[in-house]
């Protein structure tokens, strides 16, 4: 039988880009876009407060793109503050594998549920590297973002000597399913997944569009695999590295890419709202 995998089943993002139509065309979309702003360990409270305050001005029209801002912990209360009420959503940047608790240096969910925080990052891959977390560690955390109502922006991706031993598929096949295990379909179904592959994230290489859309079908065949197609086709699945306003549109219109995880880019207003008004 002829394999059906869920990026054929919208032939007509391809023509997002036609003006007139792409209003209509949106209105089809299965999947809302998500683009969000990991500013990783950037920004001082009164600095994250003063560019949340021009985001919330510049992009208060927008409502065919999620969008999440994930500013430190220390930013969270004061930012949460000023989101409540725009369409802006809060994410954090990690999260406890536990509750509330002797846990040293630990963000317990509750904590971040008070803020009105949303959005959880996890696995990111420079936690991967430098903090030794496994695809284990990331399912527990997963598990508890999802016990406790936060939804999980799970990164995989791989290193450029991974790619360059032709091992790619295996080594984000393992970690997708690593970093899921134990989770129910329906938690599968609300999380994110971003897909980061390590040599493009802070060095200004982007994948290209078709390198990029290649894993995300094959992510999404995965999770055929793990949860059957009808899951599979709503798991909204972010690409990460290097995006910016000049090539978002094009990695945004392939048919598994639904959205960015921004790094760089989303450290200033005016290259995040390029980012996000180029995706519309
Ligand atoms: P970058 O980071 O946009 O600076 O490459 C992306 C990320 O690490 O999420």
């Amino acid at each position: 039988m002829e394999e059906v995998y869920p990026g054929r089943l919208f032939p007509l993002y391809a023509n997002r880009a036609v003006a007139n139509v792409s209003v209509l065309l949106r209105m089809d979309k299965e999947r809302k876009l998500i683009v969000a702003g990991n500013w990783k360990s950037n920004k001082t409270n009164s600095e994250a407060v003063a560019l949340v305050t021009d985001l919330i001005r510049e992009l208060a029209a927008v409502k065919e793109v999620d969008v999440v801002v994930c500013p430190a912990f220390t930013a969270l209360s004061d930012v949460s503050k000023l989101v409540l009420g725009s369409n802006i959503r809060l994410g954090a940047q990690n999260l406890s594998d536990s509750g509330y608790g002797a846990f040293t240096g630990e963000i317990a969910p509750g904590m971040l549920r008070e803020l009105s925080v949303r959005y959880v990052i996890l696995g990111h891959s420079e936690r991967r590297q430098f903090q030794k977390e496994s695809d284990a560690l990331v399912a527990k955390k997963a598990a508890n973002a999802h016990a406790n109502n936060l939804i999980p922006i799970v990164c995989v991706g791989e290193t450029l000597a991974e790619r360059e031993a032709s091992i790619t598929e295996k080594v984000v096949e393992t970690q997708v399913r690593g970093s899921l295990a134990g989770l129910t379909a329906e938690q599968v179904e609300s999380t994110v997944l971003a897909y980061e592959p390590v040599w493009a994230i802070g060095t200004g290489k982007t994948a290209t569009s078709a390198q990029a859309q290649e894993v995300h079908a094959f992510i999404r065949k995965v999770l055929v695999s793990m949860h059957g197609e009808a899951i599979a086709r709503r798991v909204r699945i972010q690409y990460g590295g290097s995006v910016k306003g000049s090539n978002a549109r094009e990695l945004l219109q392939q048919p598994d890419i639904d959205g960015a995880l921004v790094g760089g880019a989303s450290l200033e207003s005016k290259g995040f709202v390029e980012i996000i008004k180029n995706s519309i």
